[in-house]
Order: structure tokens, then C-alpha cells, then sequence
């Protein structure tokens, strides 16, 4: 079974796709771990996100590994780089290089070997829906209000001990949905058949119980 969670950034996609998993014993991938995997790259090299040509030949001499053990690892060329990724500059550097087909078109192929090879898969991102997995079994698209997905950054980076604007993060976040939306390669977009989910008002525990009831129901149909 492939449960496919699409969303903005900040929607809370993140959180309910990994306790989704760990729930049902599913492997967990989160494709946009690997785009920003290629956006530190990028930057430690010093390459600029819009030279779409380095960028590309840059990719094609990288490897990017998933782990899933106790803790959900992503490996950069066999560095561990799980912390360093989850900075907004790299999210804004990977929503750059992820306008380049054929960036997307390499890390597409990874993501569904990965879920293949997985079977029952929890696979979260912007196109997991809608290009990945187009037959994926259960596929939600969660979204909030720009102004409770920054609110939501700014407290989870505060919390990290980081010394952060909310107005800045809010802006990020527009300037963000702006590029994922609008690109022309897999924009950011609810599949046809997704069940769209607001967690504007709504707790993040209440989101989960809210899908897990609805795989729990397809599961006993499947
Ligand atoms: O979900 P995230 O914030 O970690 O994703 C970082 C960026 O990577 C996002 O702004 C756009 C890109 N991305 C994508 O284009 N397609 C995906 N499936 C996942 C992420």
C-alpha cells in the first residue's frame, strides 16, 4: 500500500506522514529530504541554484540515501546530514533547483524504486500524488493558512533554540508556495482524487487520528 501526503510547507505533512508510519509499520520517505540533500550540496560547492546546467551535472555525481531505523537518517554521499537540511536557506535553494525537469526527473526515479522496493510506503512531498505514485492507494493533500504555517515554523525553530523573525518565515513560506506552485514541471497541486485536509483549525493530533481512520477503513476494503 502507498499512502501518498502531499502540502505546503509547514502544513504539517511532515509530522503525520512519519507518525502515519510508524503506526502502520510503513517505510517513511520524504522526497523533499532529497531535494534538499542536492541544495546543501549545491551550496557547500558554492554552485548558484539558477546555473541549471552545474546544478544537473552536480546531481549526477551524488548519491542520496534514505534510512529508516530508529531514527529517520538522510545520507549525503555517506555523510549524515539530517540536521544540516532543515535550514530555511537549503528550502529555498531546493524549491529553486526543484524547477529543473531534469533534476526532477532523476529524483522521481530514485523516490519510486525506493517506494517499490519498500511495498507499503508512507511518501510524503509537493508531486507524490499527483506524478510519483499516480495509483498511489490513499492520497491526502494537507494545506493550512500561510499565516498558521509560519506561526507553526516559528515556534518549532524557536523551540530548536534559534534566533528567528516570524515576519521573515512568512514571507519565506509565500516566496516558497509562489515558486512551487507556479513552476511548470509538477507544480505544486492536490491530485484529482485526493482528500483534501485544512489543519488551519484543527491540532495536528486530531489531522492524525482524522487519516488514520481513513487508511484503517481502506485497509479492511483492501
Ligand atoms: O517539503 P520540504 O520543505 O522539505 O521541500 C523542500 C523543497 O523541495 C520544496 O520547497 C520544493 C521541493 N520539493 C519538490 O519540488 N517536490 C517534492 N516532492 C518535495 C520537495
Amino acid at each position: 500500500m502507498i499512502i501518498a501526503i502531499d502540502g505546503p510547507a509547514g502544513s504539517g505533512k511532515s509530522t503525520i506522514a512519519k507518525l502515519l508510519a510508524k503506526e502502520l509499520g510503513f517505510t517513511y520517505i520524504d522526497t523533499g529530504a532529497m531535494y534538499r540533500a542536492v541544495a546543501l550540496k549545491i551550496k557547500r560547492l558554492g554552485i548558484d541554484p539558477d546555473n541549471k546546467e552545474a546544478v544537473i551535472n552536480v546531481l549526477k555525481e551524488t548519491d542520496i540515501r534514505l534510512k529508516n531505523n530508529e531514527e529517520i537518517k538522510v545520507f549525503l554521499d555517506g555523510e549524515d546530514v539530517s540536521s544540516e537540511i532543515r535550514t530555511e536557506e537549503i528550502g529555498k535553494i531546493a524549491s529553486k533547483i526543484a524547477r529543473y525537469t531534469e533534476v526532477r526527473k532523476i529524483l522521481v526515479e530514485m523516490q519510486r524504486k525506493i517506494g517499490e522496493e519498500a511495498k507499503n510506503a508512507v511518501i510524503e512531498g509537493r508531486d507524490t500524488g499527483t506524478v510519483i505514485f499516480p495509483n498511489a492507494d490513499i492520497k491526502i493533500f494537507m494545506t493550512a493558512k500561510p499565516e498558521v504555517r509560519a506561526e507553526r515554523r516559528f515556534k518549532e525553530l524557536k523551540e530548536k533554540g534559534l534566533n528567528v523573525s516570524y515576519d521573515e518565515i512568512l514571507k519565506e513560506i509565500v516566496e516558497r508556495d509562489k515558486l512551487d506552485t507556479t513552476r511548470k514541471d509538477s507544480p505544486l497541486k492536490p491530485a484529482k482524487d485526493a482528500i483534501i485536509i485544512d489543519t488551519s483549525d484543527k491540532t495536528l493530533k486530531d489531522v492524525f487520528k482524522e487519516i488514520l481512520s481513513i487508511v484503517r477503513s481502506r485497509l479492511s476494503t483492501k
